[in-house]
């Protein structure tokens, strides 16, 4: 078998994005870490010609879609029918450019998913075993990976999963749980025989090290390498591919109601029976060919199952093909914070779509040139703006205005006559000419944030020339010298038109059209004649615009407004303190008074001081509510309690006597306590 895809020359490229789980739309951080750098690669290898297949789709089994449909009172089709068509519509809008988008509850996924099991079934590659699994007395069923909670015996998370503790990223089984509870009745679960399918990962560790650790040391990202390392290093154990469900593919097999394949499984078979529904018979090369580039992008969290355990099922049918790269990502953060969907900590490609339209090119650059590498970064709308303002449309889209605007008003939007060059002109077409193999280079090396950089260069490049040469003076004392600056300047903006479109396909489209120029490939880039002399360009218009601070304070205080959402809901009473006595009681003496005048402490921001009358006489009072009643003087004529026999003390100046009673609201807002009704000043409370 061939193991290395190194400098290996392929005829056709089967490119994979993870499937999302159909349980909520995608984010920032999906498309930063899979769909924007997987959309750049397949558009670069089109534009080279090469045939490529990119497969997507809606991952819609597993615990969490019938968690949530149960929660809502839906089915789990309702659920995955609802996002399945969120997830699609917006990533077609944002310009992913997928061959397929298809989904996994479909007819023809099931079939292949289970003819693929039912083949290595009966090859005899699975190991059949009895084991203990938790079992929900009340609700009458096994409880899988999710449906199973408790304390993660790592870090002590106390809402650790049966399949994964989210808190310290370990990948668990339900047993190794600690105080294990079912998540449908609450109920603590018994252990209960039930006969699963397992694929024998540890019969596979001699070929995976001499594949992924020999084969693929040094083309393989260090962060994809390390955890496969680790993994393989520490021992690989059989894994249950079936699970006691309802919802999923169907165990093909005599006698097994009640369990589906486990999600992990059928979901990456989904690559393959959505190339089947895409391609009909000629579906196998993309397959089973050689020749053919397999690659999968997905995120981190991923990783094992791209690079051990779908291998694996696919070395154990023995007529796949193997990914020769899974160039996965680190994770996006948002504003310096974990991007969670639980936690509504997220910005939603659905709702970016609606608060920015037209701008789907302006998201795919600030994603992919802060995409996370080779580590985790973070996402700031402040970035954003200031990616927009200061990058697109400062240097890129500055660039070809100038350009564009000057061949109208000098030549009436004719490309101006190449004259003789000079040696900055000749320098430029040098230049020029390195571009596509530079931005080539990083792209297929998987380095897309240096290949975004180098397109920027370009017109970089092209701003630098047209500051330097200055035509709008030129015109007047050379005007040939000038026909050649602008000739080459467009030649520029046709140059960019061409590379720019992995990543910006909405502008490249705009400056196709402004520039009149008919479609070209990557081999004709990096030509100073794409456009001859004569050619009528179109009308120019802006290709960005600035983003104003009021759009981007918008999203800020949307997420402020999130994170005060969160707090409150984090929010739990305080534990009730040790019992009193009625005797202890007794000794406060609590009182209610009336407000006669109430005003600001000076020079003392926190305080008020109140006058109250309390039926002896009148008494001063002072407490640190001001931030709370900045209207001190509408408190006038309140009743308020008050406990009457605290010994006088000094604050700032004023002698209090007394303390007036409040609630402390959960976001720590301090309300005064005021009788329901009005009563006599001075009465007890009690
Ligand atoms: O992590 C996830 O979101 C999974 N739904 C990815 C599945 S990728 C593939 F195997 F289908
Ligand atoms: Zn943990």
């Amino acid at each position: 078998m061939v193991y290395t895809d190194k400098d290996k020359k392929y005829r056709r490229y089967t490119v994979t994005s993870a499937l999302p789980y159909a349980n909520g739309p995608v984010h920032i951080g999906h498309l930063a870490g899979v769909y924007v750098p997987a959309d750049v690669y397949v558009r670069y290898l089109r534009a080279q010609g090469e045939q490529v297949m990119f497969i997507g789709g809606s991952d819609e089994h597993g615990v969490p879609i019938t968690i949530k449909a149960r929660r809502e009172g839906c089915t789990p089709q309702d659920i995955v029918d609802r996002y399945h068509k969120i997830i699609k519509d917006s990533f077609a809008e944002l310009g992913i450019s997928f061959d397929i988008y298809s989904r996994t509850s479909s007819k023809e996924h099931h079939e292949t998913a289970a003819a693929y099991f039912k083949k290595l079934y009966e090859e005899g590659k699975f190991i059949e075993k009895v084991s203990q699994q938790y079992y929900d007395e009340e609700a009458g069923c096994f409880l899988a990976d999710r449906y199973i909670t408790g304390t993660c015996p790592h870090c002590g998370n106390e809402h650790a999963y049966g399949d994964q503790c989210e808190a310290c990223g370990t990948s668990l089984n339900a047993t190794d749980l600690i105080n294990p509870k079912s998540a449908l009745s609450g109920s603590k679960p018994v252990l209960k025989d039930t006969k699963h399918w397992f694929l024998p990962l540890d019969q596979d560790e001699p070929w995976l090290r001499e594949w992924i650790l020999e084969g693929h040391k040094g083309d393989w990202k260090t962060n994809v390498y390390g955890q496969c390392k680790s993994w393989i290093d520490a021992g690989l154990q059989p894994r249950a591919v079936t699970r006691d469900l309802d919802w999923g593919v169907k165990v093909p097999l005599e006698g097994t109601d009640g369990k589906v394949l486990y999600v992990w499984f059928d979901a990456p078979i989904g690559y393959i029976s959505f190339t089947k529904q895409l391609k009909g018979d000629d579906w196998q090369k993309w397959w089973k060919d050689q020749d053919t580039k397999l690659v999968h992008f997905i995120g981190k969290d991923n990783i094992v199952f791209h690079c051990i355990i779908f291998p694996s099922m696919l070395h154990a049918d023995g007529s796949y093909i193997l990914p020769a790269n899974v160039p996965a990502n680190e994770f996006l953060n948002l504003e310096g914070d974990k991007i969670s969907t639980s936690r509504n900590w997220a910005v939603w490609l659905h709702e970016y779509l609606k608060d920015f339209p037209g701008k789907q090119d302006v998201l795919r650059y600030t994603l992919c040139s802060n995409a996370p590498e080779t580590k985790d970064n973070d996402f700031t709308w402040k970035d954003f703006q200031l990616k927009n303002n200061s990058e697109l449309v400062a240097i890129l889209g500055n660039f070809v205005n100038r350009t564009l605007v000057l061949t109208h008003k000098f030549y009436g939007g004719h490309v101006p006559a190449l004259g003789n060059l000079s040696a900055q002109d000749e320098e430029i077409v040098k230049e020029l000419a390195t571009f596509p193999e530079r931005i080539g280079r990083s792209i297929e090396t998987y380095r897309f944030r240096e290949a975004l950089a180098e397109m920027m260069n370009l017109a970089r490049l092209g701003n630098k020339y047209l500051t330097d040469t200055e035509p709008w003076k030129l015109i007047k004392s050379d005007p040939e010298r000038t026909a050649t600056v602008m000739n080459l300047s467009l030649q520029i903006c046709a140059n960019l038109a061409v590379l720019c479109a992995p990543f910006l396909p909405f502008t490249a489209d705009k400056l196709h059209l402004m520039l009149n120029l008919p479609a070209k490939g990557w081999q004709d880039a990096g030509r100073a004649d794409l456009l001859m002399e004569g050619h009528t360009i179109g009308t120019p218009e802006l290709l960005f615009e600035q983003i104003s601070d009021e759009a981007i304070q918008a999203q800020v205080d949307k997420l402020q407004a999130t994170k005060a959402q969160n707090e409150l809901n984090a929010w739990k009473p305080a534990e009730v303190k040790a019992p009193v006595t009625i005797d202890d009681f007794g000794k406060m003496d609590i009182r209610v008074g009336t407000i006669l005048e109430c005003q600001k402490v000076p020079k003392a921001d926190k305080l008020l001081q109140f006058k109250i009358e309390d039926g002896m006489g009148t008494r001063t009072i002072v407490s640190g509510i001001a931030k709370f009643y900045p209207e001190p003087e509408k408190l006038v004529g309140k009743q308020v309690c008050f406990i009457a026999n605290f010994p006088p003390r000094k604050l700032k100046g004023v002698e209090s006597q007394g303390m007036i009673l409040s609630a402390e609201d959960k976001d720590g807002r301090l309300v005064l306590l005021t009788p329901s009704d009005t009563v006599t000043p001075g009465c007890n409370v009690g």
